[in-house]
């Protein structure tokens, strides 16, 4: 449409008057990761974009995605000024674990290597001794374990699931969940694939275990674009949030993707495997954010410095 050309001028001119540089997630509308590619921004994982974002040199970065996501870039890059389309972009395994419960459940196992997931509030960073996304967590954890460490970790149980499963690390599991990923259905995958036997199936850790019993891959969002490309198979089903279809097809421009069910029937739910937060991010707020400075990160000093060192912990990690 001709208001989205303007749009996307206005905030191409103004990512250049700021100084600023677009870094989005996947999960975001094609719009605007088309635009994050065209203006020398990147379109990432959680972990990439994190790496992607301490390292530019710009002084504003503009983080489609998540909350956790611009609070990760602000702890790294606090000289810099962070700018979100929206604030309201939550995450529901960020609100699933309030960073007073979760401190209790850490002083209630003071023996335990505190490990969570990016999906968290700077202060509940503040309470671990590690931080990883989806991409390094079973390297990260596989370390640990090496050193008979025994860990408590939060907030994703499937992802913590997979992790011990996959190490055998004994782990203590907050109670969250993604509300996108567990909606997908094993019953479903498999209805779809006796279809398509050739098919593979990538899935999201964050997915529950009977589905992700059932994977060729699992990985990260840029895990499973990478698995698209290598793997020989034509056919592909996809359980994770359907925006990441934009980057993987242009990847495997000759392949077939297909969404993976979230219902038992086999039937795909349009609005279901579409993240609500991921989708408040829009090029109308985007260049509002950028014309206004509407949508700024702030993290409080001191808890930016105690959420700052799990941070570096995993970025500095080598497996
Ligand atoms: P990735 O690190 O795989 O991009 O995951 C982030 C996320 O929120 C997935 O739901
Ligand atoms: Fe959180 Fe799930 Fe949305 Fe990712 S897809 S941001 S884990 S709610």
């Amino acid at each position: 449409p001709v208001e989205d050309e303007a749009r996307i001028d206005e905030i191409k001119r103004l990512l250049q008057e700021r100084n600023a540089v677009l870094v989005a997630h996947y999960y975001t509308d094609d719009a605007i990761q088309q635009l994050a590619e065209d203006t020398g921004g990147c379109v990432a994982d959680s972990l990439e974009m994190a790496r992607f974002g301490a390292r530019h040199e710009a002084s504003t970065l503009v983080v489609a995605g998540v909350r956790f996501m611009g609070e990760t870039a602000k702890i790294l890059s606090p000289e810099k000024r962070v700018l979100m389309p929206t604030l309201e972009a939550t995450c529901s395994l960020d609100v699933g674990c309030p960073a007073d419960e979760f401190s209790a459940f850490c002083d209630a196992h003071p023996d335990r290597t505190v490990v969570v997931y990016a999906n968290t509030s700077a202060a509940v960073k503040a309470r671990a001794d590690w931080v990883v996304t989806s991409s390094i967590a079973v390297d990260v954890i596989e370390h640990l374990q090496s050193r008979g460490e025994k860990i408590l970790w939060a907030p994703d149980k499937h992802l913590g699931h997979y992790i011990r499963e996959k190490t055998g690390a004994d782990m203590l599991l907050w109670d969250g969940a993604c509300i996108v990923h567990e909606e997908f259905k094993a019953k479903g995958i498999e209805d779809l694939k006796s279809l398509y036997p050739d098919a593979a199936v990538l899935v999201h850790p964050e997915s529950p275990a009977s589905v992700v019993d059932i994977a060729d891959v699992a990985g990260s969002t840029s895990q499973l674009i990478q698995a698209a490309k290598s793997l020989s198979n034509d056919k592909l089903i996809v359980a994770t949030d359907r925006g990441i279809f934009f980057k993987m097809q242009q990847a495997v421009p000759e392949k077939t993707l297909f969404e993976a069910p979230t219902a038992g029937n086999g039937a795909t739910c349009k609005s279901c495997a579409h993240c609500p937060w991921m989708a408040m991010n829009a090029l109308d707020n985007l260049a509002g954010s950028l014309r206004n400075l509407d949508g700024e990160i702030h993290v409080d000093d001191d808890l930016r410095q105690r959420a700052l060192k799990p941070l570096e912990r995993m970025l500095n990690f080598k497996a």
